[in-house]
């Protein structure tokens, strides 16, 4: 502890040329009118705190820390529930507010009672059971021995362990501890559960594959083809030489479930070469016999990373992706002759019903969209 002299000391006489120093209570001259030393003003008397005085008040203090880290789990817990159990359609009113999504709501609410829970927990624990006397650190000299450092660093460690109360207080340790763990698992559940499927279970089956039965299987159908967006079906003699059409199977964009997710994966280009255009390939070959007198159907998912193709280039019968400027060859079975797509885009084979409209032969005979490590290509 540095030395103090009593407050107040004012010399009778300045230095000649010299500033005149400051001398309010509690400094002492030093050069240059620097104070040089300052009285020491003490610290206010500690004040006990209840739990500190009655263990009567320290248990209680002990089991509201428990309940707000309970809190926290409870509010862990209700977000968990609401991500797997909550249908995401369901709504529900809230005042103020016109009607809300219930599964965000309970999101919010669980994410909100999660983090609310162990910072409030953790506040009133540092304030009613954790040491609070003050703690004084000598000015000089500014740096301890290395030992006193060491042993520092080593009791402190100790210390801070032993003022928790962590291993006096079990109720405290377990709940504690179980809010800190479960804290993380939100992120988890978010960061695994947004994934989504596998895209081996979803991009090998679209609407073209038939009728969805209850029980996940489909019964097959060959669906016509609709035109997007006026769902209704077509026939060979409307598509002329190097147009184009976005096509949706049959009673695709009637749905009232998914149907977004249907189209994204359903969606296909039609269009109609020149039968002599095909090249004379195998691909080109298989392309031409898996359409109709000219007309071909290939789908508008890019096999890059999904972007919708949709970019016809009828002198080079080129389809291009906007996206990356993939570039796909409808005369020899959509081969990609640029850009980063790692695989044709698959055709749909199609033919005609007994009505003379165009209808899927069979659904796509490989998955659609992007390339990714199940797939085996
Ligand atoms: S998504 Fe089509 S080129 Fe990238």
């Amino acid at each position: 502890m540095s030395e103090h002299t009593p407050t107040g000391a004012r010399p009778e006489e300045e230095p000649p040329g010299s500033t005149p120093a400051r001398l309010d209570q509690g400094h002492v001259q030093g050069t240059g009118g620097i104070p040089d030393r300052f009285e020491n003003p003490g610290l206010p008397p500690h004040v006990l705190r209840n739990a500190d005085r009655d263990e009567k008040a320290a248990k209680r203090a002990e089991v509201q820390v428990a309940g707000l880290f309970l809190l926290s789990i409870l509010g862990t817990l209700l977000f968990i529930v609401a991500y797997f159990i909550v249908d995401t359609e369901d709504t529900v009113w809230v005042p103020f507010t016109n009607e809300m999504s219930l599964a965000n709501l309970l999101l919010g609410l669980g994410l909100a009672f999660s983090l609310l829970g162990i910072g409030l927990g953790a506040v009133h624990w540092a304030k009613t059971l954790m040491p609070d006397t003050e703690v004084v650190e000598m000015r000089h000299p500014m740096r301890s021995e290395q030992a006193d450092r060491d042993e520092f660093v080593e009791t402190m460690v100790e210390k801070g362990a032993k003022g928790s109360q962590l291993n006096r207080r079990p109720l405290l340790k377990a709940t504690f501890g179980g809010a800190m763990g479960l804290f993380a698992l939100p992120l988890l559940v978010q960061l695994v559960g947004s994934l989504g499927p596998l895209p081996k279970n979803d991009l090998s089956v679209t609407y073209w594959n038939g009728r969805k039965q209850p029980d996940g299987s489909y019964k097959p159908k060959k669906w016509r083809l609709h035109k997007d967006p006026e769902d209704v079906p077509i026939r060979p003699s409307e598509i002329t030489i190097g147009s184009v059409y976005h096509i949706q199977p049959e009673g695709l964009l009637e749905m009232e479930h998914e149907m977004q997710n249907e189209m994204a994966k359903a969606s296909v280009l039609l269009m109609r070469l020149d039968p002599n255009d095909f090249q004379d390939t195998e691909q080109g070959r298989k392309a031409r016999s898996w359409g109709h007198e000219g007309i071909v159907a290939y789908s508008k998912v890019c096999t890059h990373v999904g972007c919708p193709v949709g970019l016809y280039e009828q002198t080079t019968h080129h389809l291009l992706c906007p996206c990356h400027q993939s570039t796909f060859d409808v005369t020899n079975d959509c081969e990609v002759v640029f850009g980063p797509a790692g695989h044709p885009l698959p055709q749909l084979k199609i033919t005609v019903d007994n009505e003379g409209y165009l209808i899927a032969d069979q659904p796509f005979q490989e998955p659609v969209g992007p390339s990714f490590w199940e797939r085996g290509e």
